[in-house]
C-alpha cells in the first residue's frame, strides 16, 4: 500500500483525494494533506469518507509517515518544498510544471534526484503528444509551437474580443502566466527546452473549450494535434483533462500493471 500526502487542496488535489477515497487508485491511502489555506483543506476532507491527516504547517506535513507526495498548488510551492520532501525519503508527482523552466530550480532538483535515488513524476496534464515528442527527439527536433486559445475566465480575465495575450517563448510563458500554461514547460522538458519552445497565449470570448494546437517537425517528420479540453468544473483555469492525467499516473504509480504509451 502507498502511503499518499497532498500538496495544495484545490481543483486538482481534491479531485486526487477523491478518487483515492472511492477506491479508484488501487494500493493507495491518502494519510496527510496540506493547504496554506486551512480552509481549503477542511473543504477537501468534508468530501471524503477516509479521516487523513490536516497538516498545518508543511513541517508538520512531512512528519506525517507517507511515500508519495502529490504536489497539486503551485510552481511557488514546488520550488519552496520538492527538496525538502525529495531529501526526506520520498518521490513525488507534480503538477506545476513551470517551474523546471527555472534554470536554477530544476539544475537543483536534478542534483537532489540524483543524490537521493528518489523519482520526481510529471504527468502529462492538459497536454498530449509528448510520447512522439520525446522519441522524436532522439533524431532532433526544429520547431515546437503551442498556439492555446482559452475562454476569457480561463485566463483570469473578462475580455471580450478575441486577444493574444502572450507571444513568445515557453521560458517567458510560464514565468508571465504562471497559473495558466504549465504544459508550456512539458513540452519543452520533452522536446527542445523553454528557449526554444514557442508559444501563443490568446484570450478568445466566443469559445468554451480550452484548444490547445501543437505543430512539431524534426527529422522524424511532422506532428500536428489539436485538443479541444473542457475546463474543470471548480477551476476554469485548469482542464478536467489535467486531472484525469494526473490520477492515471497516481494509478501507474501505485500498481505493477503494464504501461502503455510511456
Ligand atoms: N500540468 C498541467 O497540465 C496543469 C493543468 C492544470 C493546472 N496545473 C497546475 O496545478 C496546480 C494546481 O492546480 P489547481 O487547479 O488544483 O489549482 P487550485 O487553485 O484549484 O488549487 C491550488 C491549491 O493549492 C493551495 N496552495 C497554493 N500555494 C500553496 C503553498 N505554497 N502551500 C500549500 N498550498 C498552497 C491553494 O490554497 C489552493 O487550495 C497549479 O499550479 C496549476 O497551475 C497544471
Amino acid at each position: 500500500m502507498i502511503k499518499l500526502g497532498i500538496i495544495g487542496c484545490g481543483a486538482i488535489g481534491t479531485s486526487i483525494a477523491t478518487a483515492v477515497d472511492r477506491g479508484e487508485v488501487k494500493n493507495c491511502q491518502l494519510v496527510s494533506v496540506f493547504d496554506i489555506d486551512k480552509k481549503q483543506a477542511d473543504k477537501l476532507l468534508s468530501k471524503l469518507s477516509a479521516r487523513p491527516k490536516v497538516a498545518k504547517t508543511f513541517e508538520e506535513f512531512l512528519k506525517i509517515d507517507s511515500d508519495l507526495i502529490a504536489e497539486c498548488a503551485s510552481q511557488q510551492a514546488l520550488k519552496q518544498f520538492a527538496e525538502r520532501v525529495l531529501k526526506s525519503g520520498r518521490d513525488m508527482q507534480v503538477m506545476s510544471e513551470g517551474a523546471f523552466l527555472d534554470n536554477e530550480f530544476s539544475k537543483r532538483i536534478m542534483k537532489v534526484v540524483s543524490e537521493t535515488g528518489k523519482k520526481m513524476h510529471l504527468p502529462s496534464g492538459a497536454i498530449g503528444g509528448l510520447d512522439v515528442m520525446k522519441a522524436a527527439a532522439r533524431s532532433g527536433l526544429t520547431n515546437v509551437k503551442l498556439v492555446t486559445r482559452k475562454p476569457p475566465d480561463s485566463l483570469g480575465g473578462k475580455s471580450k474580443r478575441v486577444k493574444t495575450v502572450f507571444e513568445g517563448s515557453a521560458e517567458e510563458a510560464v514565468r508571465l502566466l504562471p497559473r495558466n500554461i504549465n504544459i508550456a514547460a512539458t513540452l519543452s522538458l520533452a522536446g527542445i527546452g523553454g528557449k526554444k519552445t514557442k508559444v501563443k497565449v490568446i484570450s478568445d470570448p466566443t469559445i468554451k473549450h480550452i484548444i490547445h494546437r501543437l505543430e512539431v517537425s524534426g527529422k522524424f517528420g511532422r506532428m500536428t494535434l489539436t485538443l479541444y479540453n473542457l475546463p474543470h468544473p471548480d477551476n476554469p483555469k485548469t482542464s478536467a483533462l489535467a486531472v484525469y492525467s494526473a490520477i492515471v499516473t497516481l494509478q501507474q504509480l501505485c500498481s505493477p500493471d503494464v504501461r502503455i504509451g510511456t
